[in-house]
């Protein structure tokens, strides 16, 4: 059987979490690929709302596998507290939860560098969620990194040594005020890793070539969004691992002949978090407006997140990277009472009209030029079913199909479970 994806559009946290439990009802596994805890998944269901951000987000189902792939960098703190938070859920992870052996492991020191990297840039800084994403994945490519699978050796102590000692002597090169107490954290990262220690590590790619084999279903779970890709996104306002569906190929073990559908989620409209350029981010009562109704804070940090209108050229060129074959749209509620409704479906650069996406797409050479719909004024939070859409919904959703050539078969109406309706 393919291996199907889902990834973000745009700047993540389009509601990729709440999507993929959705989903998980049709799959035997789910697999994260890449990213790690700078996500935040948020899943509501039965009046509760929950946050994942290494674990995948088909956990809440008894009989799915849920598996962080080899692309995934691991905070043991972090995965210990997720963890916890499951089992005062009830939640039998011990049985459906497995890593990937080569999985890397992010070191207190990690996120001290990222801390002090970011404090170096002054107002240049990425506005990264500082959980060490960067440094990790710099060891990595650099071949320095720790593995999970390291843990099973009798000297990862040694290694983990020698590699801490070296962060601390970058830390001092960057010369920067960061107050930490590196003891603390290490007396919380060894007890993690005894806990880790305590779950599944698996030889992951094999895993999945045999389950495979055995027809079972698959559906690999992306982090953060395309535009935040590191070699596609908004370099260097990006995070450090590819987010596109390469990224499933090399952070699983998948081939590329071995990926099936790929599922494109985006929000109706745009968010951003951090830093870097938004070509139609909004600083008037409409972009307040997203923000409020659309409740935009940070899952993991609770920063609040930058709003604007949809930007159809970087969508599109998100499909185009990723080979999209199905779209989804959320928050289409949140949308609901805005009397007129943009679009970008052009940028001006440099005295010109384009329709791609350019090397820089900075305010100084980039405007957005828009196409004005008519918005709805219904609720759609308790509608279940496509037909009962306003007729300018069904414009809005038409008009993108036609413009992106591919369907969208879902539309998310609420952040719950059941808002969640499929059209085709
Ligand atoms: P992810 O990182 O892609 O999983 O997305 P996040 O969880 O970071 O952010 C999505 C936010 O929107 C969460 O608070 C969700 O509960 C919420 N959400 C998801 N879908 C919808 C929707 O259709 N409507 C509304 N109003 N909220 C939604
Ligand atoms: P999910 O999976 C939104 C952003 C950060 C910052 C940049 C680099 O929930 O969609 P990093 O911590 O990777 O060094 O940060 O990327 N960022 C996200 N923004 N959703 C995410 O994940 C993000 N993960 C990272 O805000 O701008
Ligand atoms: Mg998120």
């Amino acid at each position: 059987m393919a291996v199907d994806l889902l990834l973000g559009l745009q700047w993540g946290d389009e509601g990729k979490g709440k999507i993929v439990d959705v989903l998980t009802n049709n799959y035997n596994i789910i697999a994260r690929f890449q990213g790690g805890p700078n996500a935040g998944h948020t899943l509501v269901f039965n009046g509760k709302k929950h946050v994942l951000h290494t674990i995948p987000s088909g956990i809440f189902h008894d009989d799915a596998i849920n598996l962080v792939g080899n692309g995934v960098v691991i905070d043991p703190v972090i995965f210990k507290d997720e963890l916890d938070k499951l089992e005062a859920q009830g939640i039998d992870y011990r049985k459906t939860l497995f890593i990937s052996r080569k999985a890397h492991i992010i070191l207190p020191t990690h996120c001290l560098l990222d801390a002090a990297s970011e404090a170096s840039k002054g107002k240049a800084k990425i506005g990264s969620t500082l959980k060490g994403i960067g440094p990790t994945y710099m060891d990595k490519t650099g071949r320095n990194g720790l593995r999970v699978g390291d843990l099973e050796l009798s000297d990862w102590k040694e290694r983990y040594r020698t590699l801490a000692d070296k962060h601390e002597s970058m830390i001092a090169y960057y010369n920067v005020d960061i107050d930490y107490n590196l003891e603390e954290r290490e007396q919380k990262f060894f007890e993690a890793i005894d806990v880790l220690k305590s779950l599944k590590f698996i030889d992951s790619e094999e895993y999945v070539y045999q389950a495979q084999k055995e027809k079972k279903t698959i559906l690999a779970e992306g982090a953060q969004g395309s535009l935040l890709d590191i070699d596609f996104g908004t370099y260097p306002f990006v995070t450090s691992s590819n987010t596109t569906a390469a990224g499933a190929c090399t952070g699983l073990g998948v081939a590329p002949n071995q990926i099936g559908e790929v599922f494109g989620i985006f929000k109706a409209y745009t968010t951003r978090v951090g830093s870097g350029p938004f070509p139609t981010e909004l600083f008037d009562e409409d972009g307040a407006t997203m923000a409020k109704v659309g409740n935009e804070f940070g899952a993991t940090t609770g920063r609040p997140r930058r709003c604007g209108w949809l930007d159809l050229i970087a969508l599109k060129y998100a499909c185009q990277v990723n080979g999209v074959t199905q779209l989804m749209m959320m928050k289409g509620d949140v949308l609901s009472g805005f009397k007129t409704l943009k679009v970008c479906t052009g940028y001006k650069y440099k005295g010109e009209v384009i329709h791609h996406l350019p090397y820089n797409i900075e305010p100084e050479n980039v405007s957005p030029i828009y196409t004005e719909f008519e918005g709805w004024s219904e609720d759609l939070t308790e509608m279940s079913e496509a037909s009962q859409f306003p007729k300018a919904l069904n414009d809005y959703i038409s008009f993108l199909e036609k413009e992106l050539e591919i369907p969208i078969t879902i539309v998310s109406v609420g952040p719950d479970r059941k808002q969640t309706i499929f059209r085709k």
